[in-house]
């Protein structure tokens, strides 16, 4: 059993109000989802940014102040399936730029998985992948003096709040160079009825995507929450521009969680807090960088201007 997951789950249902960590929907099966979601009409965030990286790779290109004759390191957090950096890399790679492609992520499946696919799409891309927590593999890295393009896509700062999303820019700042450069791809403030559908799609994925952190905990803490007795509850307002999930209780309720050896009782309508989905602009990214080395450099829109991707230079 893992006592990390069980030390944060007790400590997120110990506290008022409850909430459990949304880093935990990304076993198998809400990997799984999380795709199924991408794929789905409603979550525009994945196509948008992949209008950005297919329709506008040049300006990315040129917002990254690179060379063609000297060599440059090209960095991904969390690379996942690499659908959108492919448009990036094959220009790059038909260009002649002179640069490797180092795709980081937790997962050593999805690494292989992404290799593999590269190596048949693009043969000539050099590509070294390095598997493991963020700042553990930048921090090998840092040794190489070499320039440094990091790509941190996907919104996925946003599932951070404003203050640890700043000391996770510096932090990356702490491993960079003068001139280094750090794409950084957000969603941006919209209407209720555009972010809304987005995290509470018709087909009832992302329901389903949330509610799988009750049945992990079900399985991995040997608990007995009845699925039937709660649902996905998300809410959004412009003013804010964070989208919230919630899992609501639908009646008063005991849950026994045996790993924890404890019972939490619910209220009906009681919400358990499981994610932010913050939604950015520019005041919202300068107010971020603000605490960090960086400087914003550069800013590109998809065709809707619903999303951004923000090059910032490292000072
Ligand atoms: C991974 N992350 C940026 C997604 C988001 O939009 O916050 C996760 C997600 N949650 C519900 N739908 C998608």
């Amino acid at each position: 059993m893992n006592n990390i997951f069980k030390k944060e789950v007790q400590q997120g249902l110990d506290s008022t109000p409850k909430k459990l960590p949304s880093k935990y929907f990304y076993d198998k099966i809400g990997d799984a989802l999380f795709v199924k979601i991408m794929n789905s009409p409603e979550y525009y965030l994945t196509r948008c940014e992949f209008d950005i990286f297919k329709n506008k790779t040049h300006e990315l290109i040129n917002s990254f102040d690179i060379q063609k004759d000297s060599y440059f390191e090209l960095i991904e957090l969390g690379a996942g399936d690499g659908l959108k950096t492919k448009e990036l890399l094959k220009v790059l790679v038909n260009e002649n730029y002179n640069f490797d492609y180092f795709p980081i992520d937790i997962s050593s499946n999805a690494l292989s998985l992404l290799k593999e696919n590269l190596k048949s799409e693009i043969p000539k891309l050099s590509i070294k992948t390095l598997q493991g927590d963020y700042f553990k593999v930048l921090d090998t890295l840092k040794t190489s003096k070499n320039p440094k393009i990091i790509l941190f896509l996907g919104s996925n700062i946003g599932n951070m709040n404003d203050e640890l999303a700043s000391k996770f820019i510096y932090n990356l700042g702490d491993n960079l160079n003068s001139g280094d450069k750090l794409l950084l791809g957000v969603d941006l403030i919209k209407s209720e009825e555009i972010v809304g559908p987005a995290y509470n799609d018709s087909q009832g994925i992302t329901a389903k995507f949330n509610m799988n952190l009750l049945d992990r905990i079900n399985k991995e803490l040997e608990a007995n929450f009845n699925i039937n007795q709660f649902k996905h509850h998300p809410e959004y307002n412009e003013e804010e521009g964070i989208a919230k999930s919630f899992i609501m209780s639908t009646a008063d309720q005991s849950v026994e969680i045996k790993a924890i050896g404890k019972k939490y009782h619910f209220k009906k309508g009681e919400k358990i807090h499981t994610e932010i989905s913050r939604k950015y602009n520019d005041d919202l990214i300068k107010k971020i960088i603000s605490k960090t080395d960086f400087s914003l450099k550069t800013k590109i829109l998809d065709s809707k201007a619903y999303f951004a991707d923000y090059v910032l230079n490292r000072n």
